[in-house]
């Protein structure tokens, strides 16, 4: 027994000497590299493309993507830009960049179901109009007042600052819009207004919108969608000051109870029907983003 441990021992370490050298020869070795896409569930659709191309392959059987590098030089690192364009309703599109390396024979997974705080993702919805008389149960709600400046930060047509100036006497409105052809809409509805000293429209990101943007609004008007909402929340936290109000039609703001939800009817003379909304209204206290506000769970509200 004894006299057999050193050949175990020099077989052993001829094992180890064998696995190094291949591994150094692989490494040396041009490969492909395997990048997979984890993309949300359906029935949302995701549109991907790598750096600039569509990439429409089929998924794997657990409903990913495979994408396979060209063979890559070995000891080098190679970077591709991944885009999702993820629409989980027919009004909204998410757009979601990640930036990834990979070597030669790596094999690595991107997850692109979930936001993240690196690259923040952009968002778009299409316009629908709110009914004029829906514009006024928001203003009643947030109890719109002559000191109030309001904004709306996807403005469309702009009746929502409209109707908060003329009919509740604001005493300013703001409005953007992603889209400039709402912005020439919107600027035309002001000057027939005749509101044009009061109110001014300009093209923007809602999500881009700065403390110059939002420090002075005191009531904030949304129809933008769960996800537009979600992502504007810290700005609002970060930019509006204790005391001001959010109010939006049908929309929540993840887990972030409203002070108020109400149900209100619209009359609608063309179609000969009656249709219901729901409305939410919240104050900022200022201590929003230490954690401190109260807590919904989003599954128990309806959208
Ligand atoms: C649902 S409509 C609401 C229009 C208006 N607020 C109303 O209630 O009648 C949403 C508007 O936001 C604009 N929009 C979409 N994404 C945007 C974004 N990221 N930033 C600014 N505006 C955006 C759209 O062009 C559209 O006019």
């Amino acid at each position: 027994m004894l006299t057999s441990r050193p050949s175990i021992f020099a077989a052993f370490i001829l094992l180890l000497v064998g696995f190094a050298t291949n591994a150094a020869n692989a490494q040396d070795k041009k490969a492909q590299a395997t990048i997979k896409l984890l993309i949300p569930e359906l029935p949302t659709k995701t549109f991907l493309k790598v750096d600039g191309k569509d990439f429409d392959v089929a998924a794997t059987k657990d409903g990913d993507r495979m994408f396979i590098t060209p063979q890559l030089e070995p000891g080098t690192t190679t970077k591709y830009k991944i885009e999702a364009k993820i629409v989980p309703n027919n009004y909204t599109e998410i757009f979601r960049i990640r930036n990834v390396v990979v070597k030669a024979g790596e094999e690595l997974t991107v997850d692109l179901t979930k936001k993240d705080g690196k690259i923040k993702d952009d968002v778009r919805v299409r316009w629908v109009p709110t009914p004029e008389s829906v514009v006024r149960d928001m203003c009643e709600l947030a109890k719109i007042g002559k000191e109030d400046i309001v904004m709306d930060p996807g403005c469309g047509d702009a009746i929502m600052i409209i109707t908060a100036v003329r009919d509740y006497k604001a005493m300013k409105g703001k409005g953007t819009d992603i889209d400039q052809d709402r912005v020439k809409e919107s600027q035309k509805s002001v000057e027939m207004a005749g509101l044009k000293d009061k109110i001014t429209i300009k093209e923007g990101n809602a999500l881009k919108l700065t403390a110059e943007d939002l420090g002075d609004v005191t009531v904030l008007m949304l129809y933008m969608g769960n996800e537009l909402n979600s992502r504007l929340r810290p700005l609002i936290w970060e930019h509006m000051k204790p005391g001001s109000r959010i109010v939006s039609h049908r929309f929540i703001m993840d887990d972030w109870k409203p002070d108020k939800t109400i149900k209100v009817t619209h009359e609608d003379e063309f179609e000969e029907s009656v249709e219901e909304f729901t409305l939410h209204v919240w104050s900022v206290t200022g201590k929003e983003k230490m954690g401190i506000y109260p807590k919904i769970d989003p599954e128990t509200i309806d959208e």
